[in-house]
């Protein structure tokens, strides 16, 4: 059923989100009907959009896939916080129900977003989004579970305070970890063409973006020589963060709200300190070869058109500066 000309119906989930939107469009594009579902009214270019509780499967079926056919599902959906509670609401249960309502609706195929960090899991959200795929691989419906690298609007966040003159913020040397971050676009692109590429059904896919994985200490460079300025580093100690994680979690204990905080702080390590690259499970080492690549927009290019004023940055979830 499935080819690069067969137009498909197609449920998609977080079509309001960075790679959500991005990824209507991929699919408008390649000529396939899209219905979103979201949880506020809003006009969505090509689609049709529909008020949907993702929560409740008897929503998810009335008001939802309206006892019409599907041919596959792609979900963009990820909690927007990605604290503990969230994460097992949105990222698993949720995306169960939806699993559900999509086998009686006739899908054969669902693309998932996930992410590369789940291979390292030590956060409750990476939990939550492990469960799914599992789920999802056992459910006997053709899987894309697409996990990509770092998103430019997660490494953007420091273009302003550098453009003020401020130093660029590195943990250690700034040489801790490295990624190949992935472009909205060209993830859109990839994930839009699992549904017509047999190479990629049933498997789990790391991805990313085109060139060589970079540092932040890279990044900081690049972008001070964009500017046309000596590069200015502040480093920050990881000890920082297990201060701050450490004593948010045990004042947590008595004030809930400082447990989600503390999540944050631990979520916020973890990105200092881990590679978005392939693990290598032998010898537990990011390995930047293994990481395959996709598309043809790179990060230097996005701060370029930020310096130049040219796009706007989308400052989005699990930025660490
Ligand atoms: N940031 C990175 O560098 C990075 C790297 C690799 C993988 N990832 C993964 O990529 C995924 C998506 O990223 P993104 O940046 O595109 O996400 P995002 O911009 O935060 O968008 C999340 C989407 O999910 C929807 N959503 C959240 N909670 C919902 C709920 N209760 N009911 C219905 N819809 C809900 C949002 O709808 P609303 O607009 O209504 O909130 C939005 O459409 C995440 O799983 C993340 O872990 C991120």
């Amino acid at each position: 059923m499935n080819s690069a000309t067969t137009p498909l119906r197609i449920v998609l989930l977080g079509a309001t989100g960075t790679i959500g939107r991005a990824t209507v469009a991929a699919l408008v594009e390649r000529g396939h009907t899209v219905v979103c579902f979201v949880r506020a009214p809003t006009d969505i270019a090509g689609a049709t959009v529909r008020v949907v509780n993702v929560g409740d499967p008897a929503s998810l079926a009335r008001d939802g896939f309206a006892g019409e056919r599907f041919d596959a599902v792609v979900s963009c959906m990820a909690s927007r916080t990605a604290v503990a509670k969230d994460a097992w609401a949105i990222d698993h249960r949720a995306h169960l129900h939806v699993l559900d309502a999509a086998r009686q609706a006739g899908a054969d195929h669902f693309v998932l977003l996930s992410a590369i960090c789940v291979q390292k899991p030590l956060l409750a959200f990476q939990q939550a989004k492990l469960a799914f795929e599992a789920a999802l691989v056992e459910s006997g419906l053709r899987y894309s579970i697409v996990r990509p690298t770092a998103f430019f609007k997660s490494l953007s966040g420091q273009v302003e305070r550098v453009r003020k003159g401020r130093p660029f913020l590195i943990f250690g040397d700034g040489s801790l970890t490295a990624c190949k971050p992935i472009s909205d676009h060209d993830l859109a692109d990839y994930i839009a063409d699992c549904l017509s590429e047999p190479s990629r059904w049933n498997r789990i896919l790391p991805i990313g973006g085109p060139g060589p994985a970079i540092t932040p200490r890279e990044q900081g460079e690049a972008l001070f020589a964009m500017l046309g300025r000596q590069p200015k580093f502040k480093s920050v100690p990881v000890g920082l963060l297990d201060a701050i994680a450490g004593g948010l979690g045990l004042l947590g204990k008595v004030v809930p709200s400082l447990a989600a905080k503390a999540e944050l702080a631990r979520i916020g390590r973890y990105y200092a300190t881990e590679s978005m690259l392939v693990l290598d499970p032998v010898s537990g080492r990011y390995d930047p070869a293994a990481t395959p690549a996709t598309g043809s927009q790179t990060l230097f290019d996005f701060y370029q058109a930020l310096v130049d004023g040219a796009a706007m940055p989308d400052r989005g979830d699990h930025a660490v500066f």
